[in-house]
């Protein structure tokens, strides 16, 4: 027994925010952000909360899916920037769907959430613990970056993208994830909790903090890496797979993956370009987008990617 996803959803806000405007805010250009990132228009929240998003996109899965809120056992979000220390994202999910009957957490593993999140939900189920359930990759960085910050504030974006899991004899084949706390100070972002009254500290909210090219290198050689760790261990042949759903941090690092693997850059589908790096966000909002349009044909074999803080970063192969 596996799981298979049944269907796919995401929840973009509406307000675009282009190169051209943040421009305006921090010294940077339309053809620096382009050029370095692939990165043109991003999404910015204006009164959505993470849990809004997440809920729409969760709506829209469970309605492609055709599953009702109470048939979901177990409910999983993916995601740096709840709304709340606590609850969870997840249990404001669970409410606000109605899903009466599922057990909700978050996971917390950066960009990486969503495909951390999807390979928990398919380890309870291959344990025969559960049945169906929902992920949900979710993020609201425009939160946490330092709008003054060129280096950063120009990256990312706020999204959700979420999918349906269900028991089934055919579906996710193998998952490798992978964690190096070691490096953990290359990308972060400080918490509430860091300090208290007590010995004199403010508690406070940091910005997000990031060495780029060390993400960048560490990218560019444990994507490909653990592609292949989860190709071998399945055995199954790399020009069989019709999709490489990555991560959608910059266009080059994609290109990197495609070349390091000696795969056609049709494989590699982008959407950073509209979106931006919408963290946890970008595998579900991708998956959806080439749900919806048809380019899924079932049977296609696909590997997903993610990679984050943490540092985190993972792949998944499912038969789709
Ligand atoms: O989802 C989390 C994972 N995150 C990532 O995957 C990010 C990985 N890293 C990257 O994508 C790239 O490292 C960046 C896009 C963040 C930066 O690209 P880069 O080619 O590594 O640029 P850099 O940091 O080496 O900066 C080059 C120059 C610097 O100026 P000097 O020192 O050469 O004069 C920066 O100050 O570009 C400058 N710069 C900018 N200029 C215009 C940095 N940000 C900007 C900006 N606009 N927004």
């Amino acid at each position: 027994m596996t799981s298979r996803i049944i269907g796919t959803g995401s929840y973009m806000p509406a307000q675009i925010v282009t190169n051209d405007d943040l421009a305006k805010i921090v010294d940077t250009s339309d053809e620096w952000i382009a050029s370095r990132t692939g990165i043109r228009n991003r999404r910015v929240v204006r009164e959505e909360s993470t849990s809004f998003m997440a809920a729409e996109a969760s709506r829209r899965a469970l309605e492609s899916a055709g599953v009702k809120p109470e048939e979901l056992d177990l409910i999983l979000v993916g995601t740096s920037s709840a709304d709340h220390c606590f609850p969870s994202a997840a249990c404001e999910v669970q409410g606000e769907l109605g899903a009466v009957h599922a057990a909700a957490f978050d996971i917390s593993a950066a960009c990486s959430g969503f495909l951390f999140a999807l390979n928990t939900l398919q380890a309870f189920i291959q344990a025969g613990m559960y049945k169906t359930g929902l992920v949900v990759g979710v993020d609201c960085l425009s939160k946490l970056v330092d709008w003054k910050d060129r280096s950063t504030c120009v990256l990312f974006g706020d999204g959700a993208g979420a999918a349906v899991i269900r028991a089934e004899d055919t579906g996710i084949r193998h998952t490798v994830m992978k964690s190096d706390g070691a490096k953990w100070k290359v990308l972060s972002c400080v918490s509430r909790t860091n300090g208290n009254f007590i010995n004199g500290r403010q508690p406070k909210q940091g910005y997000l903090y990031m060495d780029g090219q060390e993400v960048f290198k560490f990218a560019v050689k444990k994507v490909p890496e653990c592609i292949c760790e989860v190709l071998n261990e399945s055995g199954t042949d790399i020009g069989d797979i019709r999709y490489f759903i990555l991560h959608q941090a910059n266009y080059r690092i994609v290109e990197s993956v495609a070349k390091r693997l000696k795969q056609p850059m049709d494989k590699f589908p982008m959407n950073m370009e509209h979106y931006g790096n919408t963290s946890a966000a970008t595998v579900p909002v991708l998956l959806d987008e080439l749900n919806r349009s048809g380019k899924l044909k079932q049977g296609d074999r696909i590997v997903l990617s993610g990679f984050g803080a943490g540092l985190t970063w993972g792949a998944t192969l499912l038969e789709w």
